[in-house]
């Protein structure tokens, strides 16, 4: 194993030197060797070899377990050719071929030729231009293409169309503009295609013709779309992942997302949205999560989501300008378990905010808004909820009440930087923390909301209020606090209210 890298061997060497120590120390050696060999080469494959260091300088060669696996860095075209040239007679298969940081404007034809690459990563080397047969070598194996952060200005779709095995195809960070038409035809088994932070805003009706049956994932993000490209979209029968996040779209209209009837996710955020129509996503059957954080959408339709009755789990509208919770809409996501309203206006909160499609929520994340109060019904329908921000509003008052609804399944609540009032009706938290200390203790120990003594003029943390000054002792005391020992620091006042608690369950 003359050419394994360094790094690779001194760590495996470190690995195992320990099982070796009391034998003898050169059987102990040979049988390292071995088993780096072993590990190495692996089982099934015929074993591979690098050649010398110097031949293939300043390219760098490692043999891993499915082929070598070759760097070269901050070189030019002459070395990284020179490279290719030097593994060409034993024909190894090359299991990752990376190029990068390199002054590599111009990939030429037949650079490649006679050389069995599995991944080939050719990245942020100024690649401007890849000439037609420059990949055409590679059809048989290559799975997977990364040309991202380079200089391309068009997807190089005739050097492309060889490529008969690849799954993965990354053109992120490039300057492509349009999106022409048969851009990708012939890669009929790519799976996922990522085009992020190019400076898209034309993408031609069939521009991903060819793609329809096979792709499961792609990525428009950081582009300058302004509408959705629904001709170009409509054909993706198996797409599972869609987004189209950073954009600079402005309106979404029903039929824009026609003929997606697989899709799993959709990634609308951070766009320019203002309102959310109906039916904007009825075609959208089996669309499990939906994120439009990052918006500035000020109104959602009442039938915004008709259609994704029967699969929304995930919906993110944080980051947006609403300036209340819109039941209307949702109160058809019967199966909604994850809602995100963070860093809205909301100011208030119905009575009947959750009515219809409560039930299933486990996380739902209000923070940062404008919220002064909470009425006493307002998590009444939250039979679910586990996780509860309200941190970042205006709240003066949580009141027990409020939370009985849902304090039997919550596990974390987040009530920090509110001008919160000490008042006895705030027990619920100290009391909920006893209880959820031995399951949770990242709340307990990191999160200390503080509230304000109003007579005395100074705040408290709420888990230490000075309830024997608040006469709340004999108050609110139905929880149970029983099991406390450890963590938290127990203060007298607690200890007290402990014990008083201990005997209440002991009388009743
Ligand atoms: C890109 O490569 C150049 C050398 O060609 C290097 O100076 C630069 O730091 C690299 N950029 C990134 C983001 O790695
Ligand atoms: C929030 O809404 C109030 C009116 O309810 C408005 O005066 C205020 O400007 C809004 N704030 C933001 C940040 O939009």
């Amino acid at each position: 194993m003359p050419f394994t890298s360094k790094k690779r061997k001194s760590t495996s060497t470190v690995g195992l030197a320990n099982i070796s120590i009391s034998s003898n120390v050169a059987i102990g050696t040979f049988t390292l060797l071995l088993l780096i060999a072993q590990i190495i080469n692996g089982q099934s494959n015929p074993p591979q070899t690098c050649p010398t260091a110097n031949d293939i300088s300043p390219c760098q060669c490692q043999v891993k377990k499915n082929g070598l696996d070759i760097l070269c860095e901050a070189t030019d075209v002459t070395h990284i050719t020179h490279a290719m040239t030097v593994l060409k007679p034993k024909s190894p298969i090359i299991f990752y071929l990376k190029l990068r940081h390199n002054n590599l404007p111009k990939l030429q034809s037949f650079i490649f030729l006679a050389l069995d690459i599995r991944h080939l990563t050719i990245h942020n080397s100024s690649l401007a231009v890849i000439e037609e047969t420059a990949l055409s070598s590679l059809g048989k194996g290559l799975t997977q293409l990364d040309v991202s952060q380079n200089q391309l200005q068009n997807v190089p779709s005739s050097t492309l169309k060889h490529l008969h095995h690849l799954l993965i195809l990354n053109l992120n960070h490039n300057k492509i503009a349009v999106v022409h038409n048969q851009a990708f035809v012939g890669l009929d088994t790519l799976e996922i295609l990522t085009l992020y932070e190019n400076k898209i805003s034309n993408i031609e009706p069939e521009a991903f013709r060819g793609l329809d049956k096979k792709l499961k994932r792609l990525n428009l993000g950081g582009n300058h779309l302004t509408t959705i490209p629904q001709k170009a979209l409509g054909i993706f029968d198996n797409l599972k992942k869609l987004e189209i996040q950073e954009n600079r779209i402005e309106t979404i209209k029903e039929g824009d997302f026609e003929g997606l009837r697989n899709l799993d996710s959709l990634i609308l955020a951070h766009n320019k949205l203002r309102t959310i129509p109906g039916r904007v996503f009825s075609h959208l059957r089996q669309l499990n999560s939906l994120e439009l954080e990052g918006n500035l959408i000020t109104s959602v339709d009442a039938e915004a989501f008709a259609g994704l009755e029967e699969n929304l789990q995930y919906l993110r509208l944080g980051d947006n300008d609403l300036h209340m919770i819109p039941s209307e809409s949702l109160k058809r996501l019967h199966r909604l378990r994850h809602l995100d309203l963070r860093s809205n206006n909301i100011s208030y909160i119905p009575e009947d905010a959750f009515v219809g499609y409560g039930d299933s929520i486990t996380f739902l994340n209000l923070q940062k808004n404008d919220i002064k109060s909470l009425p006493a019904m307002a998590f009444e329908n939250l039979n679910s909820l586990e996780t509860l921000s309200i941190q970042n509003n205006k709240l003066t008052r949580i009141p027990e009440e409020v939370m009985e609804p849902v304090i039997d399944t919550l596990r974390v609540v987040d009530i920090m930087d509110n001008p919160l009032i000490c008042s006895c009706d705030l027990m619920w938290f100290p009391n909920l923390l006893k209880e959820l200390k031995n399951r949770d203790d990242e709340m307990t120990q990191k999160k200390r909301p503080m509230c304000t003594m109003l007579n005395e003029h100074r705040e408290y943390f709420v888990q230490s209020m000075p309830l024997e000054r608040m006469n709340c002792i004999g108050k609110n005391l139905g929880r149970s606090a029983m099991s406390s020992s450890g963590g938290v620091v127990v203060t007298s006042t607690t200890l007290i209210i402990l014990i008083l608690s201990f005997l209440c369950a002991c009388l009743s």
